[in-house]
């Protein structure tokens, strides 16, 4: 009888010590790691937060004319064309707006200027119904420092269309 007994409470001694060692420290990592993830899965979804709206870049195609008003002298966005690509260069406001150095940019077509260096007037298209400038008589040093000025709006600011001849509007895709 006496033997029973001690085998019951040998037997009773190994369970407690069983359940003891249940309780280690990875266990219990294990164990919240297995409670998070049902509670992920339980808890009631929320749809995730709507992105608070940016106005929509729409790419569109403007002629030296059409480009004009965005000159910052309203309160409409800057833009200049770089070789046919029109940037937003709004961001760069103190540049380009009124009283900025680089004034005679905005709302322009600045290939000429930028791979000449210079702010001259005749850099700039004349006619804004006539064909764009082809820029052909650049040298390689002036092609050099326009893709070197178009590198840095490509970096900097958003191509929001294209430039093209007046005219030239419906054959642009
Ligand atoms: C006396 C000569 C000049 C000085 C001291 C000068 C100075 C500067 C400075 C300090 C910046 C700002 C750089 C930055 O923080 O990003 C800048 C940017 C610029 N400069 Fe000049 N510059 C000079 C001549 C020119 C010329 C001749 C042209 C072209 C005709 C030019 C076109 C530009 C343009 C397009 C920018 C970039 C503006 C932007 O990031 O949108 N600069 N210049």
């Amino acid at each position: 009888m006496e033997y029973v007994e001690n085998r019951m409470a040998q037997e009773a001694a190994k369970q407690t010590g069983n359940a003891e060692s249940l309780v280690t420290p990875l266990n219990l990592v294990l164990l919240g790691m297995l409670l998070y993830t049902a509670y992920s899965w339980l808890r009631p979804h929320t749809p995730a937060a709507i992105p608070k709206e940016e106005p929509a870049v729409v790419f569109k195609t403007f002629t030296p004319r059409t480009l004009l008003p965005y000159n910052g002298e309203n309160d409409m966005p800057v833009y200049l064309a770089v070789r046919g690509r029109v940037f937003d260069v709004t961001r760069g406001r103190n540049f380009y707006g009124p009283g900025g150095p680089y004034a005679n940019f905005a709302g322009r077509d600045a290939s000429r200027g930028l791979a000449f260096g210079s702010f001259d007037e005749e850099m700039l298209t004349k006619d804004l119904d006539g064909p764009l400038d082809t820029l052909s008589d650049l040298t390689k040093d002036q092609l050099e420092a326009l893709q070197g000025w178009e590198e840095r709006f490509l970096d900097k600011y958003l191509v929001v269309g294209k430039l093209v001849a007046a005219g030239e509007e419906d054959k642009a895709e």
